[in-house]
């Protein structure tokens, strides 16, 4: 270690050192500490002594990259896959699956901790994905022209805008990854480049989505500059060959970071693919959210029924129901089931799917879950079960205060940010809840995104 010199930090970008790894970051990275200084290193595990040499470093922390593994913990494991820690895709496949769900249980039960109070709940452990490989049903490539002006598919960086080609990923269901390939083979044949705002910015495709549904139906996206891409018409019966069900153009014309634009024409087949999950037929429009992993979001669907149980008198809210995943198994269980979301396309997914599954008493509002929350038990019905599923941001406080004015009996706070979970259900547990249950369900293995459930019922 070099010596400590008190006018430059422990660490230079360009040090070479040894580091002892004593935790895991919220990424790939493993943390060390040189004294109160703290590393980051990606591809290392607590309890790893590594060797790095110090890529970045500012007055509060450095980073580093990983140089030689000099003692190794025993959770190591080959990544399997040659794209690892250039692309972003995944964050843990150094690690083997049962200290992923470990470390996902630990993340959860420090939220609940922090809410609650140490050893007030211990939380379940995490729910396996089986397999955990092959589970993101939803795949996006972008695409870049290469030097002999072909295209080649690509995935964010880590941590980087900057694209990374891609030829394998595990991580992906193999139907979807296929089809993906496939359609920047035949795009080949069209005479369009890839737009690139820097080098290309008269190119035209920008990126390739596919998703695909648990009974091999596939959805294909090509997203472009322009509302049309001249010459595909032709491509379509060897995109069908190749396994796109459904085809559709999507029109993006802003900024390099978003990856859709508002308005999706259909080239072929239907709009919507029906995916079966438990007893609930979702109707599914390719650039709506639905869960990336099918095979776990039935587990979720399954967790939060056990939790709420409606029955025939139950008038339940799920708020932000996106397409209905909950709303519609919960209707078919109550005598009135409402789902907010404030994205159109959603909620038109999710009225289409409850009138394909007959389900007369679900309703969807769309709008903001603060502002129809204001009006539950005025002109519209009080929900006495809620189902919350926010996005990362969490709650607004004005929910937290509506739930307690309403007072339903019980809630499932669905979270995929640990943090949010744990300063909402802080602020829930003041409004006169108690949590009774929480437990992880693993959505997205090999990444170190936590996608949780928290089971609370009204005291007194
Ligand atoms: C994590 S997704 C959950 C969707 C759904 N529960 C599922 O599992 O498929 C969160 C959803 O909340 C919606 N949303 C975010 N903020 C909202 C708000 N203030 N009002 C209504 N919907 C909102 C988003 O559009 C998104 O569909």
């Amino acid at each position: 270690m070099p010596p400590l010199d008190a006018k430059r930090h422990p660490a230079a970008r360009g040090d070479e050192l040894e580091l002892t790894i004593d935790a895991m970051g919220s990424g790939p990275d493993g943390v060390g500490h040189l004294g109160d200084y703290v590393v980051f290193v990606p591809g290392t595990l607590p309890g790893e002594r590594v060797w790095t040499r110090i890529t970045s470093a500012t007055r509060k922390f450095a980073r580093g990259e990983l140089l030689e593994v000099l003692a190794e913990a025993p959770e190591r494991r080959a990544p399997g896959c040659q794209h690892y820690l250039r692309c972003g895709g995944c964050q843990r496949r150094h690690q083997d699956y049962p200290a992923q769900l470990r470390d996902k249980q630990a993340r959860l039960q420090r939220a609940v901790d922090h809410a609650a109070g140490p050893g007030v709940l211990a939380v379940q452990p995490t729910v396996p994905a089986r397999p955990p490989h092959g589970q993101r049903h939803k795949v996006v490539v972008h695409l870049r022209n290469t030097r002999t002006n072909g295209l080649e598919p690509c995935f964010h960086r880590l941590r980087s805008p900057e694209l990374e080609a891609i030829t394998e990923c595990p991580a992906s269901d193999p139907l979807a990854w296929d089809l993906a390939l496939e359609t920047v083979r035949r795009l080949h044949d069209l005479p369009h480049g890839a737009w690139d705002p820097d080098f290309a910015p008269h190119g035209l495709l920008r990126s390739v989505l596919v998703r695909a549904t648990t009974n091999g139906a596939c959805h294909l996206v090509l997203v472009a500059r322009q509302p049309e891409i001249p010459g595909l018409q032709e491509l379509v019966p060897a995109l069908q060959a190749a396994g796109a069900t459904a085809i559709a153009v999507n029109h993006n014309p802003g900024e390099f970071s978003q990856l859709l634009g508002p308005h999706t024409e259909r080239i072929a087949g239907p709009s919507r693919l029906p995916e079966q999950l438990g007893d609930t037929t979702y109707l599914i429009s390719p650039t709506a959210f639905f869960q990336t992993s099918p095979q776990q979001a039935l587990v979720l669907v399954e967790s939060v029924l056990d939790w709420l149980r409606p029955s025939a008198n139950d008038v339940v809210a799920d708020l932000f129901c996106g397409g209905g995943l909950l709303t519609l198994p919960l209707a078919r269980r109550a005598k009135l089931a409402f789902g907010v979301e404030w994205n159109a396309l959603a909620v038109g997914d999710a009225r289409a799917a409850a009138e394909h599954n007959g389900l007369r008493n679900a309703t969807f509002h769309s709008g903001d879950v603060p502002t129809w929350l204001l009006r539950c038990g005025r002109d519209l019905p009080r929900p006495n079960l809620v189902a919350l599923d926010p996005p990362r941001a969490g709650l607004d406080p004005a929910v937290v205060r509506e739930l307690a004015r309403l007072r339903p009996q019980r809630l499932a706070y669905v979270s995929c940010e640990p943090e949010t979970l744990g300063r909402d259900l802080r602020l829930l547990l003041g409004a006169g809840y108690r949590l009774h249950s929480a437990l992880s369900i693993d959505m997205f293995p090999e990444t170190a995104h936590l996608e949780a459930l928290a089971c609370l019922e009204r005291t007194g």
